[in-house]
């Protein structure tokens, strides 16, 4: 396993204090998250803790109702999820977001369409012949052999799908990829060739951030996992350090007395509850 001295260098990606309210429902309540290069980060929590809601809100979905994000050292504000994109943040969402009508190459490069010819031609011409060309290479590094790339996506099986989601994240990826439960329609073996990709793609300086109900998955893979529970981040932990019970104990809240529940008390990084984990990541110790 990879050593982590999270300390010693700067987040990648970092989220202080998030607040999203829809009407009456507080999804997170000063969640905050950290996220480093070159790591595979599992963001894990029982239904409802608000880990779509805090995705959503790092990749640029919807916007904070409070709290900061910080990428790169600088505080940002996305106007889209195009503009989360443009800055190195790509998404594969739970719902796959692909558009069922085009091939897998016209989803791989959709919104980012290649075209034929120089600056001076009157119309773009889409350079479909590259496209697919590429798109057959990013299939491959998923071991995922795709009989033809001209056949529309909604008729592919949930496993090819999945990975046509899982390859156009990867193909673009420069900064961070949130995964949203990437291999749950998937057999062992193209679950296996997914997490081969996560671990390479992380091997290239990218950081991704896995969500997944899977505990075995997640300490597979993972170098860190941080564990939200009510809308708050309550514990991070070193994966190499930990256990499925500790992550579910942490999940739960059942290690760590009351659930810190929507009172006003607790401010952001109050350092109670699990949170002690392996201690990184973790706002300033007070
Ligand atoms: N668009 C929405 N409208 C209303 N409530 C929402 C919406 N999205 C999420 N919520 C609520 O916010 C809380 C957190 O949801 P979510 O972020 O989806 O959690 P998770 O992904 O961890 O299961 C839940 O109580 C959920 O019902
Ligand atoms: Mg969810």
């Amino acid at each position: 396993m990879v050593a982590l001295p999270a300390a010693e260098h700067e987040p990648l990606l970092s989220a202080r204090g998030l607040v999203k309210r829809f009407g009456q429902v507080q999804a997170l309540q000063g969640a905050d998250f950290t996220a480093y290069r070159g790591e595979v980060v599992a963001l894990i929590g029982d239904n409802g803790a608000g880990k779509s809601t805090l995705v959503n809100l790092l990749s640029g979905v919807i916007a904070p109702d409070g709290g900061e994000i910080v990428l790169d050292g600088r505080p940002v504000r996305f106007s889209g999820p195009m503009d989360a994109q443009r800055q190195g943040v790509e998404t594969v969402y739970q719902d796959l977001s692909l558009a069922p009508d085009l091939d897998a190459a016209a989803n791989l490069y959709l919104g980012r369409e290649l075209f034929r010819g120089g600056v001076l031609r009157p119309f773009k011409v889409l350079d479909r012949p590259a496209m697919r060309l590429a798109a057959v290479d990013a299939f491959a590094e998923l071991g995922v052999s795709l009989k033809d790339v001209t056949v529309p996506v909604g008729a592919l099986s949930g496993g090819q799908r999945q990975s046509v989601a899982v390859a156009r994240a990867v193909a673009f990826a420069r900064g961070v990829i949130f995964m949203d439960e990437p291999t749950a329609a998937l057999g062992v073996v193209q679950r296996g060739r997914v997490l081969e990709t996560v671990r390479r793609v992380r091997d290239r300086g990218v950081c991704v951030v896995l969500i997944s109900h899977n505990m075995p998955e997640v300490l597979s893979v993972a170098d860190r996992v941080e564990v939200l529970r009510l809308g708050r981040r309550v514990a991070s932990f070193n994966a190499a350090d930990t256990s499925i019970e500790e992550l579910v104990g942490a999940m739960t809240g059942s290690l760590d007395g009351p659930a810190p529940t929507a009172g006003p008390a607790a401010g952001p990084g109050t350092g109670t509850g699990a949170g002690t984990g392996a201690g990184t990541g973790e706002g300033g110790a007070r």
